[in-house]
């Protein structure tokens, strides 16, 4: 169990949103809550990088506006559509997925964690970012880019944290009402800033925050752990 002192926790928050606020990057996914299009993105986000995601993400969306016209296509029609996005077995989930939010949701994208997690494809991370991006829950994510994050700024580079631990960990920072900001800064940050070579830290909001700060090759931590 990681603990974090709410002051370190509320300065956290702060920092975060507000670089957010100053940084975000416009995406399309971002000008959306509808849950389908929430699933579509965070599908293909899983393995594919952004820049290659914004394109595919308006094409499929003009080829399968709903989750019954996904629920209705073929296998084969949604491989190639899906291409050349690449690990063929993501179009089908999804596919999937549709089909059995007909089947078992009348045709929605369910509400509950539980409910999501019992749709094949649907693990925590896309879980979690579905409830939180989709229905405004406040709900933590953690995919890799959020991980490095976490782990460097409150544990150290040379830590191996536990999954359970880095989630309870993304619960307890989740500042109430804004998980969607938060949890799309986390990630941002770790695309962009929080990077897994050659992080940027002299740009970081959080660099005074940070147990690894700074990262550069050879360098010692210079941050106490203790406040
Ligand atoms: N990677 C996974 N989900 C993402 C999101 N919503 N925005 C940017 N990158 C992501």
């Amino acid at each position: 169990m990681v603990r974090v002192p709410a002051r370190r926790r509320r300065a956290f928050q702060r920092r975060l949103l507000a670089w957010y606020r100053r940084s975000r990057r416009d995406l399309p996914w971002r000008r959306t809550r509808n849950p389908y299009h929430v699933l579509v993105s965070e599908i293909m986000l899983q393995q594919t990088q952004v820049a290659r995601v914004v394109p595919k993400y308006r094409e499929w969306l003009t080829r399968y506006p709903s989750i019954e016209a996904l629920a209705r296509a073929g296998a084969r029609e949604v491989r190639e559509a899906w291409y050349p996005l690449g690990y063929n077995a993501r179009p089908l989930r999804l596919r999937d997925i549709a089909r059995a939010a007909l089947r078992r949701h009348r045709g929605r994208i369910p509400q509950t964690r539980e409910e999501l997690l019992a749709l094949k494809g649907i693990g925590p991370y896309t879980a979690g970012a579905v409830l939180s991006f989709a229905f405004g829950r406040d709900e933590p994510v953690l995919d890799t880019n959020v991980r490095r994050v976490l782990r460097r700024v409150f544990l150290g580079e040379a830590a191996r944290p536990a999954d359970r631990a880095l989630w309870d960990l993304a619960a307890a920072l989740l500042p109430r009402g804004r998980a969607y900001d938060f949890n799309q800064a986390l990630m941002d940050l770790g695309a962009t800033v929080c990077t897994a070579r050659r992080p940027g830290c002299r740009a970081c909001p959080l660099a005074r925050l940070c147990v690894s700060y700074p990262l550069a090759a050879g360098a010692a931590p210079q941050n106490p752990v203790t406040w």
